[in-house]
């Protein structure tokens, strides 16, 4: 569903993203590891549109892509859940989710219900100010405001960044539960989630895929992969 050739992706004169090359099929959750500094949050910015490519080019089920404005993307269906676990953190959890509703068209109450479908708790927490949700109810909020409207292809910047071990598992759960409804890049350093649930594994060195890892038995390998970040 996505096709990715030859991007290159610079800061000004700073090159970060130097000929990579990836694809995602219908369903599929691939992760991304690789250490800070690789260019992992780069790549899944640039394939949200919110940075211009160099050169190269991002296919979306056929379509050409690179370079297309974030807004046109997401109504394409491409959700971005940021590194920084950003809220609205003076509004309620309730209109956090409302305000993505109202940008994307969506029924506030479908989208309310999918959210809560996903972690029941946010029904407690409906009134309350954003900010006020730990880390990971955060994270669960920010997953939770990508699924408003249609979307098919959800990239996810390190969900489990910072988080105690069990919201660690609430964030696992919550993502198994979504296997095969839509299609997945995860940016992941937390190798127990990676390999649970990875379909596949991509390596990032230096702006650059240096593996693939799709045999069951190299996904399971912990220590292997322990060796790449
Ligand atoms: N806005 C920016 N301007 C200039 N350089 C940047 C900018 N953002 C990132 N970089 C540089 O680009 C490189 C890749 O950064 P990026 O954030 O994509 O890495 P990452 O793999 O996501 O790292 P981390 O694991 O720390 O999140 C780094 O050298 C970083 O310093
Ligand atoms: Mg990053």
């Amino acid at each position: 569903m996505l096709e990715i050739s030859d991007l290159h992706v610079a800061y000004g004169h700073a090159q970060v993203i130097h000929g990579l090359n990836l694809v995602l099929r219908p369903g599929e959750m691939v992760f991304i590891v690789g250490r800070n500094g690789a260019g992992k949050t780069t790549l899944l910015k640039t394939i949200a549109g919110l940075i211009q490519p160099a050169k190269g080019e991002i296919r979306f089920e056929g379509r050409a892509v690179a370079g297309e404005p974030p807004e046109r993307l997401a109504r394409a269906g491409f959700r971005f859940v940021a590194q920084d676990k950003k809220v609205f953190s003076k509004l309620s959890v309730r209109a956090n989710i409302a305000l993505a509703a109202h940008g994307s068209g969506t029924p506030i109450e479908e989208a309310w219900s999918k959210a809560v479908q996903l972690y029941p708790k946010l029904e407690e927490f409906r009134a309350l100010p954003a900010g006020r949700l730990s880390g990971g109810q955060r994270e669960i909020l920010l997953i939770g405001r990508a699924l408003v409207g249609a979307p098919r292809l959800l990239l996810i910047d390190e969900p489990t960044e910072g988080l105690a071990a069990i919201v660690i598992e609430d964030i696992f759960r919550i993502l198994n539960g979504m296997r095969h409804t839509l299609s997945f890049i995860i940016v992941e350093q937390n190798l127990s989630v990676v390999t649970r649930l990875a379909d596949r594994i991509y390596v990032m060195k230096e702006g650059q895929i240096i593996r693939e890892i799709a045999e069951r038995s190299e996904i399971a390998d912990t220590a292997q992969l322990e060796t790449y970040l």
